[in-house]
């Protein structure tokens, strides 16, 4: 999916203007989120939230432009913002400066036929014009790019860079979520969140994960959590009488609950709500969920409930890519170098999730010798009294003012802390030792599992124990085969390679596995054979510490 604002009419603080760099693949201009902003996550979300709220989404049938679209809609009030995608068919997301326009709107609406279809009042909506009968409705398809076509075209202009530390931040641009691609995952999150509000008024769906961690790449699954709202009503622990109390169903468990308020909300879903698909149960799984496909927006969608420890994990991990600007890079190098070699999966299993990827990154940011990011209890530390936060019994409190975080002394280039961060977890003693991103310590295992990282708010868990040894032991691996590659005198020299293009050089090496004279090495056996120390625990450096 490819988007772009077209039309910004009232002043918007947070307007971008397209610039070169932003024309994606397809010629649209893909704008991207803003840089840096120090605001509290909590507002931040509550922004976005109130977007959606104001916002419709609209299919164009037909001949439907986008101007007839957006003249149509100014009838019912100013039109804010409005961004269009899709090649197959095109789409409008439309945001109006008030939400009174929005009802304006829905109620000049019409039902195709009221016989044939179920009567739902969705905010997504489809414009049809006088001349629609005259045309295709669908537009010649482009076809999707295989994995390898798209990583093609983000390698030229990788390579195209002057320096790895540029290679880095054409990464972030090309990748990162755009501003229009974040507020269609707030829009989902509403559209779902207006579906359930008849049986649960006051409830909240939020996005979690990489939708708003700050690392989201394009593309990326939207995580939701279903929030009911209910804490108000829940009895004061001194109780009085007389008062009234609501009559409820009872179930087994708390998690019986869930499980059968998400198997009754995926059916809401499946039955009436436009443009939700492919509804499937997971609630078996740790933590239950409904997975689904918005087709409109192309967004692959997990919905869960009683979540909110995720909400807070997603809220820490935004903190970090906001409070240093050389965090989000390394996290977007590493991410992208992992899913390129296949170290993290969609599926589930024994892969490093891009969640444990993050932290470990985080932790090598914390632990190098001047510190880049601060530990996680000293952002507890600098919190007040309104940041307290305890969740099912955590003690979930972060500081939520960034400017109170003091700016790190370390001034290490991002190419040199990609670097470092290979090394670093090349020689890292998995067998032994686990890590723990409160303390920014390396800390004893606790227990058998292949990769220790101690959950930050449940810290009796380990957020890393889906992950094998075969999957730790290929990430070692991956890591020293970086490494080797860094230390290499040609790593950063851009070549003009046979067919006349650059080869690669610097990040794309990295990402690629490329490197002109590893097969050699590997045919003469130069090519260490990796993992023994982590097999053995044994050191090949000396550390006081973790690394062996
Ligand atoms: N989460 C968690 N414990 C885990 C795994 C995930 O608390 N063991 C929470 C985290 O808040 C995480 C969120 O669930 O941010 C979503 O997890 P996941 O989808 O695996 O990570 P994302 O950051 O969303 O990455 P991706 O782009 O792969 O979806
Ligand atoms: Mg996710």
């Amino acid at each position: 999916k490819f988007m772009r604002r077209c039309t910004t009419q009232a002043s918007n603080s947070d307007t971008v203007e397209p610039s070169e760099h932003e024309i994606s693949s397809n010629g649209l201009n893909d704008v991207p989120s803003p840089g840096l902003d120090l605001r509290r996550f909590t507002d931040l979300q509550d922004q976005r939230r109130q977007e959606a709220l104001r916002s419709v989404l609209v299919r164009h049938v037909g001949k439907a432009t986008e101007e007839e679209l957006t003249k149509f809609c100014s009838h019912f009030g100013e039109v804010q913002n409005s961004f269009t995608y899709g090649d197959k068919e095109q789409y409008t997301l439309l945001e109006y400066t008030s939400k009174g326009s929005v009802h304006s709107l829905l109620n000049t609406a019409h039902f195709r036929s009221v016989l044939e279809v179920v009567p739902y009042r969705s905010r997504l909506l489809s414009f049809r014009t006088s001349n629609w009968m005259n045309s295709s409705s669908k537009k010649h398809s482009v076809g999707e790019m295989t994995a390898e076509q798209r990583f093609s075209i983000l390698a030229t202009k990788l390579c195209a860079a002057q320096s790895m530390e540029e290679q880095m931040r054409v990464l972030v641009r090309e990748t990162e979520l755009s501003e229009g691609e974040t507020r269609l995952r707030f829009l989902v999150c509403s559209l779902v969140e207006d579906a359930i509000t008849g049986h649960f008024p006051g409830c909240i769906v939020h996005p979690f994960g990489s939708s708003v961690n700050g690392f989201g790449n394009k593309g990326c699954d939207l995580d939701m959590y279903l929030n009911l709202n209910v804490e108000e009503h829940k009895p004061k622990k001194k109780k009085s009488f007389p008062r009234m109390e609501y009559e409820v169903k009872t179930v087994p468990t708390e998690r019986a609950a869930t499980q059968n308020l998400l198997s009754t909300v995926g059916q809401g879903l499946a039955e009436f709500v436009p443009s939700c698909r492919h509804v499937q149960y997971i609630l078996n799984a740790r933590c239950p969920l409904v997975k689904f496909m918005h087709e409109a927006t192309g967004i692959q969608c997990d919905l869960t409930s009683n979540n909110s420890i995720a909400l807070k994990s997603s809220e820490l991990l935004n903190l970090y890519s906001r409070i240093d600007p050389r965090v989000a890079p390394l996290v977007y190098a590493v991410r992208h170098w992992a899913r390129l070699h296949h170290v993290t999966s969609n599926m589930p299993g024994g892969w490093i999730t891009n969640f444990s990827l993050t932290a470990l990154v985080i932790f090598f940011l914390q632990y190098t010798d001047k510190p880049v990011v601060p530990r996680i209890d000293a952002l507890k530390e600098l919190a007040d009294k309104t940041d307290t936060c305890i969740l099912e019994g955590n003690d979930c409190t972060l500081v939520s003012d960034l400017t109170k975080v003091p700016l790190s002394e370390n001034t290490d280039s991002i190419d040199d802390l990609l670097l470092e961060f290979f090394e670093f977890y090349s020689n890292f003693n998995f067998r032994n030792c686990g890590l723990n991103l409160r303390t920014g310590e390396i800390q004893e295992k606790q227990n058998f599992d292949a990769l220790y990282i101690q959950n930050p708010f449940e810290q009796q868990l380990n957020l890393s124990k889906n992950v094998s040894m075969h999957q730790l032991e290929k990430f070692v691996q991956l890591a020293r085969e970086a490494a080797w590659m860094a230390e290499q005198p040609d790593f950063l020299q851009p070549e003009v390679g046979p067919k006349g293009g650059v080869t690669p050089w610097g990040l794309v090496s990295i990402l690629s596995g490329y490197n002109k004279r590893k097969r050699r090495l590997m045919d003469q056996k130069e090519f260490t054979p990796i993992l023994d120390s982590i097999k053995s625990g044994n050191s090949t450096r000396n550390s006081s510490h973790g690394n062996v």
